[in-house]
């Protein structure tokens, strides 16, 4: 059978549409914001180079020599106890679950190119009781655009790996580049600017707390998409070819010059208009409403095109994060694409609705286990405890079971002398970090 490969822009810009994503437009910005700012980001740069970096190419080299669905993928590389490693394969598991909230929150994105199209909120309070009620009281409307992303999701699964995620990305991606790169010039020439640069590049340490730490791992993996199979999935439909070392390289820089890109931009015109920082996850849906108001109709135009990027970055890393199951369920199962991809989005639109239903005041109480509600909690247990733990497995498996002659031969010639520094901190200090921040959040370790 003659398996459809990715070209080598089509990789590149379909592993960085997986990276480039929620995390870095909607999260990267409040988390800094709520982390103080410079040092926050600082000790981000730092993790996504020593760890991520190092992870990602693991993860890569995994699906690359493997050439299967990330399951059997461990089981063929494993030199011996391939039934046990097999499992490390599971992972795609979270990618699944993360996809519950994810397509809702797609779902709250495209609601929000209505609002920015029609009537912007007028005041900071305005735009976060708008929020709030759509969250608790706007089921239907919710409900709504989660069945489109469902639908748009689904569909370009079910044409597979060349003419549906590379052409998704092929065609968004550049869109998304040039959306993210026109605000940031305009912002640029704002007075703001000199005071989003500063908030995000002169640290300040004191502001840095242990948590900050451990978000910041947490967050490195979250927008690389590392730890779950999706970067493993898609090199395993890289061309022969290809320079891994090069693509890890151009997928982390165009992921973190984005989230810097945005965050500078969103920054800038929070400080242009005297809003707060460190406004949590409601920032882009409700402090920059508010400020895209300020701004006439102009802002209606930004925020448009802001939502819009936002949505093109959401979907294509939504695919990313389900494409691993369907890969599975093809490879393993014999499963026809079409079969394999509506089962898929059958789980996570349904699960998805629950995550939807324990934001609203009618059922939230019934969905809420202990500190957290059924969204919160599929959040809190993949970025924090799967996705780590999913980059720990990679990490020892390259670093540790696999053959370092196999390592080696592919990798050597493509990095020339820094391969023993790559290989240093994906057996060492990957490992230390990842399983730190593990048993701090476990409340083992605490520091
Ligand atoms: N990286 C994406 C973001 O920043 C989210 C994502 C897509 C992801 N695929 C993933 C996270 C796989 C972890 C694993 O929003």
């Amino acid at each position: 059978m003659k398996i459809a490969r990715f070209s080598r822009v089509g990789f590149i810009l379909a592993a960085a549409g997986s990276a480039v994503g929620l995390g870095n437009i909607w999260k990267f910005p409040y988390i800094t914001g709520e982390n103080g700012g410079g040092a926050f980001v600082f000790v981000y740069l730092i993790t996504v180079l020593a760890i991520g970096f190092s992870v990602m190419l693991a993860e890569m080299l995994i699906g690359y020599l493997g050439r299967r669905d990330s399951v059997t993928s461990f089981e063929e590389l494993a030199p011996r106890h391939k039934g046990a490693w097999k499992y490390g394969g599971f992972m795609s598991v979270a990618g699944l679950l993360i996809m519950t909230f994810y397509s809702v929150v797609i779902g709250w994105i495209f609601h929000y190119i209505a609002v920015a199209a029609i009537k912007l909120p007028d005041s900071v309070p305005a735009a976060e009781s708008a929020f709030t009620h759509m969250l608790q009281e706007g089921v239907l409307t919710q409900l709504v655009y989660h069945t489109i992303a469902f639908l748009v999701v689904t569909a370009v699964l079910v044409r597979g790996i060349k003419g549906g995620i590379e052409r998704l990305n092929l065609i968004l991606m550049p869109m998304l580049f040039l959306i993210v790169g026109g605000m940031f010039l305009y912002a640029l020439n704002l007075d703001g600017f000199s005071k989003a640069w500063a908030f995000m590049f002169q640290p300040e340490w004191h502001k840095l707390t242990s948590d900050s730490f451990v978000t910041a791992v947490g967050h490195a993996f979250f927008t690389l998409s590392l730890g779950m199979g999706a970067i493993l999935t898609y090199s395993a439909s890289l061309p022969k070819k290809s320079s891994l070392v090069r693509s890890a390289l151009a997928v982390v820089a165009l992921d973190t010059g984005i989230a810097l890109l945005a965050g500078l931009m969103l920054f800038t015109f929070l400080f242009e208009y005297g809003a707060e920082p460190s406004a949590g996850p409601g920032l882009v849906f409700i402090s920059l409403p508010a400020v895209f108001y300020e701004m006439g109709i102009l802002g209606n135009f930004f925020a448009v095109i802001f939502f819009i990027a936002l949505a093109f970055a959401g979907l294509t890393s939504a695919v990313s994060l389900v494409e691993p199951m369907v890969q599975y369920m093809i490879d393993r199962f014999k499963m026809p694409r079409f079969l394999a991809a509506v089962t898929v989005g059958l789980f996570f639109y349904f699960v998805g609705i629950i995550a939807l239903l324990s934001n609203s005041s009618e059922y939230g109480q019934m969905l809420t286990f202990g500190s957290r509600n059924f969204f919160d909690w599929i959040d809190f247990i993949t970025a924090s405890i799967m996705l780590p733990l999913g980059g720990l497995i990679m990490a020892i498996f390259v670093g540790h079971i696999m053959e370092k002659e196999r390592v080696e031969s592919i990798l050597k010639p493509q990095f020339g002398k820094l391969f023993g520094v790559w290989y240093f901190s994906l057996r060492y200090i990957a490992p230390v970090g990842l399983v730190t921040v593990m048993l701090h959040l476990m409340g083992i370790l605490t520091f």
